[in-house]
């Protein structure tokens, strides 16, 4: 009988001793008990997505962010023109701008004169507005005008640019 006590009383001094020395990561002393394959380096449930390595290159580049017109009239057009080019800027052009600024840019499209009339954009300053400066009009708007960057892609912008010069040489 005294035995059997002696014996219970060794295990719950056991188990006081193990509750004593438990980790939250499982370890009971140095030794880690745990087998379940828990504490690894794979994704849990829910769990949200490492940060990427640093200089990571988002696939479809970085969107530059263009904060004043300074900035815009440093870009550059890396688009040099090319009858199909200009075919296409013309296109796009006559899709997405000419409804207010007209076919030729005089500002006199159909909608204009039940909005705000735009300024003619084939003369004055217009002439000496660098490439950048109507790139950023384009992406981002201008007082009233919307920004159109989800509508028109970069390479897009860049060609209707190339069909506004046109414009101001006709
Ligand atoms: C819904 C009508 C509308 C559409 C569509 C539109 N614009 Fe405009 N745009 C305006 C108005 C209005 C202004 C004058 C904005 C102001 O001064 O508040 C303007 C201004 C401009 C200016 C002059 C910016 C400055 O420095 O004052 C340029 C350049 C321009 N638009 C180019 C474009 C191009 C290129 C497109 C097509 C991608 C386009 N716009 C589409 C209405 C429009």
């Amino acid at each position: 009988m005294n035995t059997i006590k002696l014996i219970i009383s060794l295990i719950i001094l056991l188990g006081i001793v193990i509750s004593g020395c438990r980790h939250d990561d499982g370890r009971v002393g140095e030794y880690f008990y745990r087998t379940d394959m828990h504490d690894q380096p794979t994704y849990k449930p829910q769990e949200a997505p490492r940060d990427p390595v640093e200089g990571t290159v988002p696939v479809a580049g970085y969107v530059i962010e263009i904060r004043d017109s300074e900035v815009a009239d440093r870009l550059e057009n890396p688009f040099h023109r090319t009858a199909a080019r200009d075919e296409l800027g013309k296109r796009l052009y006559n899709i997405h701008c000419s409804v207010c600024h007209g076919a030729g840019g005089k500002g006199d499209g159909t909608v204009s004169p039940a909005f705000q009339t735009p300024p003619d954009i084939t003369e004055g300053r217009f002439l000496d507005a660098t490439d950048g400066y109507l790139y950023w009009v384009i992406r981002d708007g201008v007082g009233i005008m919307p920004s159109y960057y989800e509508h028109i892609k970069s390479k897009e912008r860049w060609l209707i640019v190339n069909h506004i010069r046109s414009l101001q040489q006709e």
